[in-house]
């Protein structure tokens, strides 16, 4: 018999994020118990990124270093989840020999019951890696405990885009939306648990209900039913393709109190020829006047974006339109990284591929001007008021009194040292920046306000 105590380890985006969270509820709801450190853990799940090559070669060290550690071992479970899974799939079982679990999008559901019947009988193998006819939902299995003052909801599984270079589509499978109402029951549940920020998930929010698993609720319309939920502050979403994003949910930037200023939307390349062989279907000036709506419709709007840099047949000029254009959109952040070839890709057949110290050089002096940028936005909040979403007790101590982390409605970090005793947590406070860091915000109590 395998004793219930699991150690989670999580690789890649926030679906990723949220789906382990909810694994790890499920499983304290079935008599498991989360161990923080992996060394007391005999169930080890490894929830894992495809997206590139390197967050891929991560997944096989990780299980490499747990087989050592768990060396002469009999009584453990190794459980891969995620889009490795649902790429390799059963290929984990031979390579890695204590890998007794694979599961993929749609097995997540039914992974806790599969780790219950594994625990019993050390004879066994499962894998779940068939996709499923309908949107998976699942129960929140939150019982009496409170949920974070920032929940994130999932709106919509899987892509239909097959841009050149992603493997995501393969991963998640096809688009399906959530039913409309699934998704309004859970944002409820989570505010009557003390949840006051919202972030709707999905890989293109903005073509949420276009699939057959649409119930004819537009992304617009359940943006609207969501902002007028009772306790709700602030709502977010991701990831939004400049393809799909409707005029009529930028104008939601400038109607919508709730809607923080502050949106992910990838560009990916600068340069049309480039995002022609993406299959991105927008081209330069289509984004900047999806850009320019924006600030018209909510001027203090800040962006952020998604960058390849280094994708088969970029030339200097290219890339220097990149550059180009992350000006004038002026991006508060970017996860850029050097293209990746992933396996069953169009882009994978493309020739022209750059060489690597070619696109690491571009992807040094892009990065630089978007630390210097990033840099530039956090200096012009010092000495400005801001409202505060208090998250919790920050992780560094203060020197006297207690550090509170929340964040700005840009998402930005923010740190506040009040004195012991004051209990913010969920509260909306006005605060004054009195500094900038390289990744965060000091501030203090705004005068006599609170
Ligand atoms: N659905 C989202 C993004 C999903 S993947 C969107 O369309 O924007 C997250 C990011 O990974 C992408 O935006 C892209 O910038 C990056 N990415 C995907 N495939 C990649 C590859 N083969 N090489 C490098 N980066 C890649
Ligand atoms: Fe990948 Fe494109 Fe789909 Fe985003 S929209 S997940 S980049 S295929
Ligand atoms: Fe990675 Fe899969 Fe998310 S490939 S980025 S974990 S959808």
């Amino acid at each position: 018999m395998i004793e219930r105590k699991f150690h989670v380890m999580t690789f890649g985006c926030q679906m990723n994020v949220s789906d382990s969270d909810w694994l790890k509820r499920t499983l304290a709801s079935r008599g498991f118990t989360e161990c923080e450190n992996p060394e007391d853990a005999s169930v080890f799940i490894v929830n894992t990124c495809s997206v590139r090559e390197k967050p891929e070669q991560k997944v096989y060290s990780l299980l490499g270093r747990i087989n050592v550690m768990t060396k002469g071992r009999e009584d453990i479970i190794v459980a891969v989840g995620g889009c490795v899974a649902q790429q390799v799939g059963r290929g984990f079982f031979k390579r890695f020999k204590q890998v007794r679990l694979v599961f993929g999008t749609d097995g997540l559901s039914s992974a806790p019951q599969a780790l219950d019947r594994l625990v019993d009988d050390p004879t066994l193998r499962m894998s779940l890696l068939d996709f499923s006819e309908e949107y998976p939902d699942r129960d929140g299995n939150w019982e009496d405990s409170e949920a974070p003052v920032s929940s994130f909801v999932n709106i919509m599984t899987g892509c239909d885009n097959f841009c050149a270079y992603c493997i995501v589509p393969y991963t998640r499978g096809r688009q399906k939306s959530r039913p409309t109402q699934a998704i309004i029951d859970e944002c409820k549940d989570l505010l009557s648990r003390g949840t006051r920020e919202i972030t709707l998930l999905g890989q293109n929010v903005n073509s949420f209900g276009q699939d057959s698993h649409g119930d004819g609720t537009s992304f617009t319309q359940l943006l609207y039913k969501i902002a007028e939920l009772d306790g709700l502050k602030r709502l977010r979403f991701v990831t939004s393709h400049p393809k799909d994003i409707a005029d009529e949910v930028i104008e939601a930037f400038g109607k919508l109190d709730v809607l923080c200023p502050r949106l992910h939307l990838p560009l990916q390349s600068g340069s049309d020829t480039i995002l022609k062989k993406m299959g991105r279907k927008y081209d330069v000036e289509k984004y900047l006047s999806t850009v320019e709506k924006l600030k018209a419709a909510r001027p203090d709007i800040q962006l952020t974006t998604d960058m390849i840099i280094g994708f088969p047949g970029e030339t200097e000029e290219d890339f220097l339109e990149t550059m180009r254009v992350a000006k004038i959109a002026d991006y508060a952040q970017s996860f850029s990284f050097n293209y990746s070839d992933r396996p069953g890709t169009r882009a994978e057949m493309l020739p022209d591929k750059i060489e690597k110290k070619v696109m690491q050089d571009r992807l040094a002096r892009y990065q630089a001007w978007q630390t210097d940028n990033t840099e530039r936005i956090l200096q012009s909040m010092v000495g400005k008021k801001l409202d505060i979403l208090f998250e919790g007790v920050s992780r560094r101590p203060g020197t006297e009194g207690v550090s509170w982390q929340g964040r700005d409605v840009y998402g930005q970090l923010v740190i506040v040292t009040l004195p012991e005793g004051e209990d913010v947590t969920g509260k909306i406070l006005p605060v004054t920046v009195t500094k900038a860091t390289r990744h965060s915000l000091i501030a203090e109590k705004a005068g006599d306000t609170w």
